[in-house]
């Protein structure tokens, strides 16, 4: 499978994502994932899955699926635990669940600080603002996680190109990778050329457009991206189905995608994606389909009096 230079390490462009995958559920999907060929599972703390994941990879490496170094395991650090001395201690925890002794990518999860782990509405207190919190010093404890070994790269989500900037301008190690939404509904033109012209990679998240999002954080107006009708009438046309087609053309751009499946078919069918080719009228066709559309807008960060707003978050 075709693979992006990360400082040297080579991260498959495909992997499995596990946002949203249930208790229950993930395990068999990760196993059945690395069974039929997948290399790259994306996880995070937050998604209350990891001991689950671990088990399941543990359980490949056991049977003799799959050895470590042949994996790519992605990670992120949550909003509790920004700050330079938090990163380590968090990214144990993650590593004990995951029972592995170092990530191939740590990231920050989000440009967002939080006292507690869970915070409500009209809990403005439980936020901290990146001046009292500033990404700079949490990306200090990031570095620290490549010294001591417990990371090979390490990277940021939900990004924009302002912060990706700001902190660039204050690392020693730049970030490899900014993982953020990005689909034929959401393009994302700008950031991707900013990365790619900064040796930044880009992995797309909610490639599919997560429509197993939870209801709360769900448009009542929201266009559904794997019904589209030009994608639809391209997938028939080259004999592929809509999200082989969607993957394609993330992958065709050079941009990593880690669409999410618990579904034996709809596995196998996502890791197929990587042949399926699209030239540049296909290209171009969905180009043109650009919504400019974000389904995670952040807009759950915004809370009264909080100092988080969607303006802020992504410098818009
Ligand atoms: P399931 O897990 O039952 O396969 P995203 O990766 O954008 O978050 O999208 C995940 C959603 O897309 C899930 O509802 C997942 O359902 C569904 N999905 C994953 N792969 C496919 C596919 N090949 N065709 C249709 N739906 C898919």
């Amino acid at each position: 499978m075709q693979a992006l230079n990360l400082n040297g390490y080579s991260m498959p462009i495909l992997g499995l994502g596990t946002w949203k995958s249930a208790p229950g559920e993930v395990y068999t999907a990760v196993k059945e994932a690395i069974t039929i060929g997948y290399r790259h599972i994306d996880c995070a703390a937050i998604y209350g899955n990891e001991k689950e994941v671990g088990n399941a990879i543990k359980e490949c490496i056991n049977e003799e699926l799959v050895r470590r170094d042949e994996l790519w395991i992605t990670s992120k650090l949550w909003n509790n635990m920004h700050g330079e001395t938090n990163v380590i201690p968090a990214l144990r925890k993650t590593l004990t669940d995951l029972q592995l002794d170092y990530l191939d990518l740590y990231l920050i999860h989000w440009p967002v600080a939080q006292k507690k782990l869970f915070v409500g509405a009209n809990k403005a207190q439980h936020f901290l603002s990146l001046d009292e919190q500033p990404i700079a010093n949490t990306w200090k404890g990031m570095e620290k996680a490549v010294q001591e070994g417990l990371t090979k790269c390490i990277g940021v989500s939900n990004f924009s190109v302002k912060k990706l900037k700001d902190l660039v301008a204050q690392s020693s190690i730049k970030p490899a990778i900014n993982q953020v939404e990005l689909h034929p509904y959401f393009q994302q033109d700008d950031l991707v050329d900013y990365c790619h012209s900064n040796n930044i990679h880009v992995t797309a998240y909610s490639p599919l457009g997560s429509s197993d999002r939870p209801e709360g954080l769900k448009a009542a107006d929201e266009p559904v991206l794997l019904e589209d009708q030009t994608i639809t009438n391209m997938a028939q046309k080259m004999g592929a189905s809509v999200a082989q087609t969607i993957l394609a053309w993330d992958i065709n751009r050079g941009i990593s995608v880690i669409p999410k499946s618990v579904n034996a078919t709809r596995l196998r069918q996502n890791l197929n994606a990587v042949n399926v080719e699209l030239n540049e009228s296909d290209m171009s066709i969905i180009k043109s389909i650009n919504k400019n559309r974000r389904y995670v807008d952040g807009k759950f960060w915004e809370v009264p009096d909080g100092p988080y707003t969607v303006e802020n978050l992504w410098d818009e």
